[in-house]
């Protein structure tokens, strides 16, 4: 089989290991896109003297324009800016939604039929705007956080119980920020709901931490946020993707009247096939629920109106 061709977008912490993860991962070639002279370039170059050693055969190439990433399978958009401690995501929309306005009309110029998965913060607003000025239907292109937040609430569930992550299942919908909504009712250990393994106390302080997973890696790197798990976020969907595996997954789809939203990117989840967002998935919610899932897209409309772009 051909190898897939991967753009992503942005050199920085989030792209780079997302290139590299895609590499060693042996998932396509790369071809890493920043506006900086030489970074991508170097970091690109770095990746391939890596390759004898992590034993794959796929171009990593750096570029600073898009020509060369035509016909790109996969575009995977990271630029813009992070955040630094006291910044929420909000605090990056206008100046993050200019970048990716420039990008979505480059990557819909040069790759009119690749899927497209947005990561810039704040990420279901950004995904909004990457849609309109690349024009890609709503089956192909999503926006990433759920998966990141989702693999934050497994790992606090894993350390709290001492068990390994391999049997730990957890869901978080909703928009990508305070307002995210873990679902504890959606989330289990080997098939055992964790409501029956963790007091509510417990669950509580996991949650609480989970809405805050960002942030706390931002206090502690205090120049930038997280991108370890940003990235095997990423690229956790692009295998669902390159290798056909149907996952379900949540991620910021484009809506159109699910959960009785209409016209927005929030987190839901979806089925991720070649086909792009294949399905999304509607769960039956309690009255709470759907009030939390609620408020999260009320805090995505009320970005996506300030929008200057
Ligand atoms: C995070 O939650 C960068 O928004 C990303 O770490």
């Amino acid at each position: 089989m051909a190898k897939k061709k991967i753009t992503v977008v942005g050199a920085g912490n989030v792209g780079a290991t997302t290139a590299q993860l895609l590499a060693y991962k042996k998932l396509g070639h790369v071809y890493l896109v920043d506006v900086a002279e030489g970074i991508p370039h170097g970091k690109a170059l770095d990746l391939m003297e890596s390759a004898p050693l992590e034993n794959f055969d796929s171009r990593i190439v750096g570029l600073n324009s898009y020509e060369e990433t035509a016909g790109s399978d996969i575009v995977i958009v990271t630029a813009g800016l992070a955040r630094r401690p006291g910044m929420t995501r909000e605090d990056l929309r206008d100046k993050n939604a200019e970048i990716m306005k420039t990008v979505a009309e480059q990557v819909a110029h040069y790759s009119p039929n690749c899927f497209m998965i947005v990561v810039t913060n704040p990420v279901d607003t950004m995904t909004y705007v990457a849609k309109k000025y690349s024009g890609l239907g709503k089956h192909r292109i999503v926006g990433m956080a759920g998966v990141l937040d989702s693999t934050r609430f497994r790992s606090f569930i894993s350390m709290e119980l001492g068990v390994s992550n391999e049997d730990v299942h957890a869901t978080v919908l909703g928009l990508h920020g305070e307002d995210m909504v873990p679902m504890p009712r959606f989330s289990s250990v080997a098939g055992i709901p964790l409501t029956e393994l963790m007091s509510a106390e417990k669950i509580n302080e996991l949650v609480e931490r989970t809405k805050h997973g960002g942030a706390e890696i931002v206090q502690l790197l205090k120049t930038g946020s997280a991108f370890y798990a940003p990235a095997s976020s990423v690229v956790n969907m692009v295998e669902s993707i390159v290798l056909e595996k149907n996952r379900i997954v949540p991620a910021a789809a484009y809506l159109e009247g699910e959960y009785g939203l209409d016209g927005i990117f929030m987190g839901v989840p979806v089925l991720l096939n070649w086909s792009g967002v294949a399905k999304i998935i509607e769960l039956p919610l309690t009255a709470e629920e759907s009030a939390a899932l609620n408020k999260s897209a009320q805090g995505v409309l009320e970005s996506v109106s300030h929008l200057k772009v």
